[in-house]
């Protein structure tokens, strides 16, 4: 529901548009050097958690960036030093040492680790994939969940135990992905890895991450249902599931959006008495113009168009951004789709903060979100 409040300064800020959300023309955003306060205590005052994820030299060889990380985050999440292949050792072995040195530095500073992932199709190692028999490929994918799980005990707030297990157009009625889990366990890995999860780590919330289901296509339709479909499915066969991850990598002008369908999402994911989290918010500005005025403009628009919906719902209860500047994004170095490079030389604008380390209309965007989003219960 759109309380009064938000509609009587939607109004006052701009007329509603046929989505719901307020287009303001000007981003006022702080001038540099003026005092603002830190993301983390705006979104505290609601009762969410503000975090970005980090690379290891971000947080272990600290400059100006690592000081902004610090005073703007609640929370931190490892971009890619915790996923399976990028933890490599000789032979099956694990490399532990960037992943302990980043949770240490995490919660040596006071903030709450968000644990990613024990399980994705995309990271997982070669030698994993080449396994032929089912009974080895399961113990050896429960070693792994059992090894995180066990190693950061009671030091982790949440853990992506699978990331990204869903794709419909893979045909499967169950819309489950053609993972390498998949194909070498069986359609009950989810279930037996976040069994073995929970087991390991007793009091850590359990995630299901998931992607492409904030826009209003036909296919994303299907994956918003597949993912409800999945959630209860779990919750009723005694599955641990504490909290569903939306990703949210947006990007201007590229598909349409339904606040309605989002909202009804959310609403329906959070009966089933799961936490909520924006676990990856970004967005790409390939189809604006090179102008950064404007540019950063409709990045601040589409953040506010969905960040007005999901701080909405009271069971969203962590806002992860990946990345807080410009300076330090996965965009930026083109480590995306290639079809949301800019075709232009211009480096992309996707984060609150510019490369200088700036506050940006996104910036702005998130801010305003967070005063008009209700007041929940922490999580
Ligand atoms: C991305 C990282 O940001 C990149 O550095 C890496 O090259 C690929 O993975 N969904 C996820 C994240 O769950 O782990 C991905 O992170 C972005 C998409």
């Amino acid at each position: 529901m759109i309380s009064r409040r938000r509609l009587l300064s939607a109004a006052a800020a701009s007329p509603l548009l046929a989505g719901g959300f307020r287009a303001v023309a000007a981003e006022p955003v702080p001038p540099p050097g003026a005092a603002r306060p830190p993301l983390k205590d705006l979104a505290a005052a609601k009762g969410i958690l503000y975090g970005s994820c980090a690379a290891a030299p971000q947080l272990l060889s600290p400059d100006d960036f690592t000081e902004l990380l610090v005073r703007e985050c609640a929370l931190v999440v490892p971009e890619n030093e915790m996923k399976w292949a990028d933890m490599m050792g000789p032979g099956e072995s694990s490399d532990y040492r960037l992943g302990d040195k980043m949770i240490d530095f995490v919660t040596g500073h006071g903030m709450l680790f968000r644990a990613h992932t024990m399980l994705w199709y995309w990271r997982t190692p070669g030698w994993f994939t080449e396994i032929a028999d089912r009974g080895l490929a399961e113990k050896k994918m429960l070693e792994r969940v059992n090894d995180m799980g066990t190693r950061y005990k009671g030091r982790v707030y949440s853990w992506d135990v699978v990331n990204e297990p869903l794709k419909p157009d893979d045909g499967r009625p169950d819309a489950l992905r053609q993972s390498v889990f998949l194909e070498k366990v069986g359609p009950q890995y989810l279930d037996l890895a976040y069994r073995a999860a929970r087991a390991a780590d007793p009091h850590a919330k359990l995630v299901v991450n998931e992607y492409d289901i904030e826009y209003d296509t036909p296919e994303q339709d299907t994956k918003r249902l597949a993912l409800l479909k999945l959630i209860e499915r779990m919750k009723k066969d005694g599955t641990p599931v504490d909290a569903v991850g939306v990703q949210a990598h947006l990007s201007v002008d590229r598909l349409p959006f339904s606040a309605k369908k989002l909202r009804t999402l959310l609403a329906d994911l959070a009966a089933f008495g799961v936490e909520l989290q924006v676990t990856e918010l970004d967005c790409t500005d390939e189809r604006a113009p090179a102008d950064i005025k404007e540019r950063d403009r409709m990045v601040a628009d589409e953040y506010r168009r969905f960040l007005d919906v999901a701080l909405d719902e009271t069971a969203v209860k962590v806002l992860v951004t990946w990345g807080v500047s410009d300076r330090h994004s996965w965009i930026v170095r083109h480590e995306t789709n290639n079809m949301k490079w800019r075709t232009d030389a211009e480096p992309s604008r996707p984060l609150p903060f510019d490369a200088a380390l700036q506050p940006k209309p996104a910036w702005t965007a998130i801010v305003q979100a967070l005063d008009h989003a209700p007041k929940r219960g922490a999580a």
